[in-house]
């Protein structure tokens, strides 16, 4: 037996409502997601007593109680938590029936009443179960922290600080949960959380990385997209070394006495599969631009590598980068359209991750952040200040306490440090974001425009405050005698670099680009210190394991 017109009629009801709630927001010049009106669609039909299903794959559970039980009537639409705890209006959902699947975060079970809080990923916030009598109460002893479950009920006013609960009427625990579960509810240290990075994504902290590097992510996408940029996917196995630093991991199928021969011989690798060295790519720059004098506006967004041996929480062996690549740009315009993928991702992230922010606000951020990111989003424009000046500035300071700093000696030709970099950007630019630019040749790749001073370079690092530098970019060199002299002056083979030295030669234009780190990103937006956070499963020296 169904309820009234059976489980088929209900589905065509609820979507025909769905149809009308979406026709008359557009109508209204309103935006009404998918979720928006099946949601409360789904409420509409509740309040006048109709049962539906959208999954007819028979019960998910045993009710609780027979009192509750509604004989035939199949279980009612999943929704995700996210959809009940951020709705904006949460009192419309009340009078829905529905299932929600998935982790237990805490259980009460009291005299008389039982309290369990389920997460499922979709939003910081869990939704809390309300299990009311006896049988609810034996079953919700069963559930313990980390329990998959799966609890079908009705959204009810709740008593509590939520403004809406679910009343259980069915649990189901989907999978148990064994002792020595290692998230118990308390506060686990970063350090701790990195040795079982395989469930740490359960924690609050790192769902919340998660969640803001997949919000920012799409952002970056939608931006990009909406600036007119072709995404373009670079190679990961590549044989040149764009940043000329000599960090890159090698790719081989050899091994054994053959790759210990390959290693000392002169054009050793040429047995091996790609008959030639070949590496693990360190930025997607040189393909980029490769594809921009073609199409114009690029993009590529993918991870890169680095062997440096460097233990510091801003950097990681595997790291994400967006790097841009504009065709007839200069310095000036790669400089503007870093400074708008930041302002336009950060707006994103506090759009759509309100209570992510909040809670890395509350716990990483001094209760700064909220304030940070919104004046870094819509607030004056980032600060632009040549390196020349940079000097000068931090010169002037440091020699107030040269005590004070672990790298005193700054002057023309210095490759800034991270404490340099830092206090531009929070004390020098008042915790604004400050583009430094006109680096030294001498410090800077191969492939940056030489300017006509002839010490410096068209290229930029874009600072930010508590993280450094977070963008590098810069003009690349156009012409192709200059780029072919620098090749040799920094000891590169350009014979090695033929097809990107064609670029040069066949319809050369002015064109500009840049990398921003996507893992310092998150930790800029998140304020979570260490980059090994950032990311779901961090690589660096001495740890892969996951
Ligand atoms: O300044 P970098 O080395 O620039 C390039 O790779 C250029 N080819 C980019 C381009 O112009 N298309 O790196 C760019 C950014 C840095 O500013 C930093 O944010 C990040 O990449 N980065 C790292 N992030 C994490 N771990 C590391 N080891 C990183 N190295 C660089
Ligand atoms: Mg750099």
């Amino acid at each position: 037996m169904r309820g009234r017109g059976g489980a088929r009629g209900n589905v065509e009801t609820l979507k025909s409502l769905e149809r009308v709630l979406k026709r008359r927001a557009v109508t209204q010049r309103m935006s009404m997601s998918w979720f928006a009106a099946r949601t409360m669609a789904c409420a509409m039909l509740a309040a006048v007593g109709r049962s539906f299903s959208l999954a007819p794959k028979g019960r998910l559970a045993r009710p609780l109680c027979a009192a509750t039980m509604d004989v035939g009537v199949e279980a009612p639409p999943r929704l995700k938590i996210k959809s009940i705890v951020e709705a904006e209006a949460p009192e419309s959902l009340v009078g829905t029936k529905t299932v929600i699947k998935g982790w237990a975060r805490t259980v009460r079970a009291q005299k008389a009443l039982g309290f369990l809080e389920v997460n499922d990923g979709s939003s910081f916030g869990g939704l809390q179960c309300v299990f009311e009598g006896e049988a609810a109460l034996k079953e919700l002893k069963a559930v313990s922290t980390g329990c998959a479950v799966a609890v079908e009920g009705e959204i009810v006013k709740s008593g509590g600080k939520q403004a809406i609960e679910l009343k259980a009427e069915t649990l189901e625990i989907v999978g148990g949960c064994e002792e020595g579960y290692p998230l118990q509810k308390k506060r686990h240290s970063l350090e701790f959380l990195r040795s079982i990075a395989h469930l740490r994504p359960r924690t609050n902290t790192l769902a919340a990385a998660a969640r803001l590097r997949s919000c920012l992510a799409q952002a970056t996408h939608s931006f990009f997209e909406q600036e007119g940029f072709a995404y373009v996917h670079s190679p990961i196995i590549t044989a040149s070394d764009c940043e000329g630093a000599g960090e890159m991991f090698r790719v081989t199928s050899l091994s054994g006495d053959a790759l210990a021969k390959a290693a000392t011989k002169e054009n050793g690798f040429e047995d091996d599969f790609f008959a030639r060295s070949a590496f693990l790519t360190v930025s997607g720059q040189l393909s980029a631009e490769t594809y921009a004098c073609a199409m114009g506006d690029v993009y590529t967004f993918g991870p890169t590598f680095r062997a440096e041996n460097s233990q510091t929480s801003r950097h990681l062996a595997e790291f994400w980068m967006i790097e841009p690549e504009m065709a007839f740009a200069t310095i000036t315009e790669a400089m503007d359209n870093a400074e708008a993928l930041l302002k336009s991702t950060i707006s994103a992230a506090l759009d759509k991750c309100g209570a992510d922010l909040k809670f890395c606000d509350q716990f990483y951020g001094d209760k700064e952040l909220l304030d940070r990111l919104t004046s870094i989003a819509t607030g004056a424009p980032f600060v632009r200040l040549k390196y020349a000046d940079a000097v000068d500035v931090l010169r002037a300071e440091i020699a107030k306490d040269p005590s004070k700093w672990q790298f005193p000696d700054v002057e023309f030709g210095t490759d800034l440090a991270t404490e340099h970099e830092r206090w531009l950007a929070e004390t020098h630019c008042g915790g604004n974001c400050v583009f430094v630019y006109d680096y030294p040749r001498t410090i800077k790749s191969f492939y940056m425009r030489d300017n006509d001073d002839g010490k410096t370079v068209a290229a930029f690092d874009l600072l930010a405050p508590g993280v450094g530098e977070l963008v590098g970019g810069s003009q690349r060199e156009e012409r192709t005698d200059k780029l072919e002299a620098k090749m040799v002056e920094f000891g590169l083979d350009p014979e090695d670099y033929w097809w990107y030295l064609d670029l040069r030669k066949y319809g050369s234009v002015p064109h500009a680009g840049y990398g921003l780190g996507f893992d310092r990103l998150v930790c800029y937006v998140s304020a979570i210190e260490n980059i090994r956070d950032s990311i779901p499963y961090p690589r660096y020296p001495g740890s892969a394991t996951f």
